[in-house]
């Protein structure tokens, strides 16, 4: 019996006994549909002998992938050329051969790739954790004052929509907005957005030189959250022949608000996990930097492995690799942390390395950090855990009485590297 992972590994070990075969082919597509079963799709100018070829080695490989296959007479497709037969899915080459790609058919949208260019203008930067409860949101709102106070405009979007709290943590009540980002999302699919932008966002009250511009999951009443949520990832069919995905339009309305508001920077505070939002956050948005945060444990890696192999295996990695913080959450603050500290980075170090070019002895350049290196992405920047913001009942209450002492003994490692980040020294 043949599990999913094992599908493409057998393609690649069947293929290989038909190299001869696979010289006189301009392309071949392995197709992997919905269920995780696979076709081929070759060109429809293939014919007489060469069919009866392609047939054999199909027949060989659905037999050796069962029940991931077909009976031969509907396992093969053919097709015009590559690019109709991807039906706009993203293709990548199978490891260790020149013209066989594979598609692979997700029910999600969002395959974690491509990743989009780098925003112009204003950095976007993205709060991301495999894991929840990691103090994110506390710690995207601690980097909103700090900045606020350094007279920085600051936009922040909550865009934790399955889960959202930021808000609260940045307005009290009553400085809540009307509405949302789910309510735009919502209102776009009739052409209804525009008339809500001015009323998506809030001002923070807390004292600073710059300002904090707030744009919420929902607005001051959440309504009929569960149906509105239920409806952002639909994409806008206008033109039937052009849909337009979900995070296109969230791209849309982030720009709209960056052209209204003129944010020095933008803070996004993403869904945990290998989740959709979170795709549409870290990949999606053209993020300048995104900020991963990491607590010790087998989870944390286990997941951010996954993620990275992934982005290794479609060959976007260099694409994104230049983007990836790491940032140490909840951090102990006592003798525990010299140790804790030293295995996360350890662990840390072993993930970023997988992103590295190899260079030999004495070469230098490339994309490559010494483990040791005090600005690389995999040296986490360590948020101390801190009596003061843990279990808070209002974090608007907590941030009323910080000062800038306080927040830099937690936060301060980030802190600077947001504000290197600003001051164009990452750019
Ligand atoms: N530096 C800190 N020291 C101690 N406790 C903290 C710190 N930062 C956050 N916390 C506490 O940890 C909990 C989780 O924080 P937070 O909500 O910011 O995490 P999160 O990663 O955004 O979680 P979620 O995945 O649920 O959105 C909260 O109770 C918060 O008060
Ligand atoms: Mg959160």
């Amino acid at each position: 019996m043949t599990t999913f992972d094992q599908i493409l590994p057998t393609v690649a070990r069947v293929l290989r006994t038909s190299s001869g075969l696979l010289a006189d082919l301009d392309w071949l597509l392995i197709n992997r549909d919905l269920n995780g079963r696979v076709r081929f799709i070759v060109s429809e100018r293939i014919e007489g002998e060469q069919r009866v070829r392609v047939e054999n080695l199909y027949r060989t490989l659905a037999e050796d992938i069962e029940p991931h296959g077909y009976p031969v007479e509907c396992g093969i497709l053919y097709e015009q050329d590559i690019d109709q037969a991807c039906q706009g899915t993203i293709r990548f080459a199978l490891e260790d051969f020149d013209r066989v790609w594979v598609v692979d058919r997700l029910a999600s949208e969002s395959q974690w790739v491509p990743i989009k260019n780098v925003a112009e203008d204003v950095p976007r930067i993205v709060f991301f954790s495999i894991k929840g409860g990691v103090g994110r949101s506390t710690a995207l709102a601690a980097s909103a004052w700090h900045l606020a106070r350094l007279g920085k405009k600051v936009l922040v979007l909550d865009l934790d929509l399955e889960s959202p709290g930021l808000s609260s943590a940045l307005l009290p009540d009553e400085r809540q907005p009307k509405y949302g980002i789910t309510d735009w999302l919502v209102e776009d699919l009739v052409d209804n957005g525009e008339g809500l932008i001015d009323s998506l966002f809030a001002m923070s009250d807390l004292p600073t030189d710059g300002s904090i511009h707030i744009v919420p999951s929902h607005g001051q009443d959440p309504g009929e959250y569960v149906s509105k949520l239920g409806r952002v990832w639909m994409p806008k069919l206008k033109n039937p022949l052009q849909p337009e995905a979900w995070s296109s339009r969230l791209n849309r309305l982030i720009g709209a608000l960056e052209a209204r508001l003129h944010p020095e920077i933008v803070l996004i505070d993403s869904r945990a996990g290998i989740d959709e939002v979170a795709a549409a956050c870290v990949t999606d948005l053209g993020a300048h930097t995104i900020m991963l945060f990491a607590i010790q444990g087998q989870q944390t890696w286990t997941g951010y492995r996954s993620l990275f192999a992934h982005w290794q295996s479609r060959g976007v990695i260099t694409k994104i690799r230049e983007r990836l913080q790491l940032v140490a959450g909840l951090v102990p603050d006592d003798e525990r942390r010299a140790d804790y500290l030293a295995r996360l980075r350890k662990d840390a170090y072993d993930l970023f390395e997988t992103t590295y070019d190899e260079t030999g002895p004495g070469e230098t350049g490339g994309w490559n950090y010494e483990p040791d290196d005090e600005y690389a992405p995999h040296m986490p920047l360590p948020i101390r855990w801190n009596r003061g913001w843990y279990g808070l009942m209002s974090l608007h209450g907590r941030m009323t009485q910080v000062d800038d002492d306080e927040v830099r003994l937690v936060y301060g490692p980030l802190l600077e590297f947001l504000e290197r980040t600003l001051s164009g020294e990452f750019s």
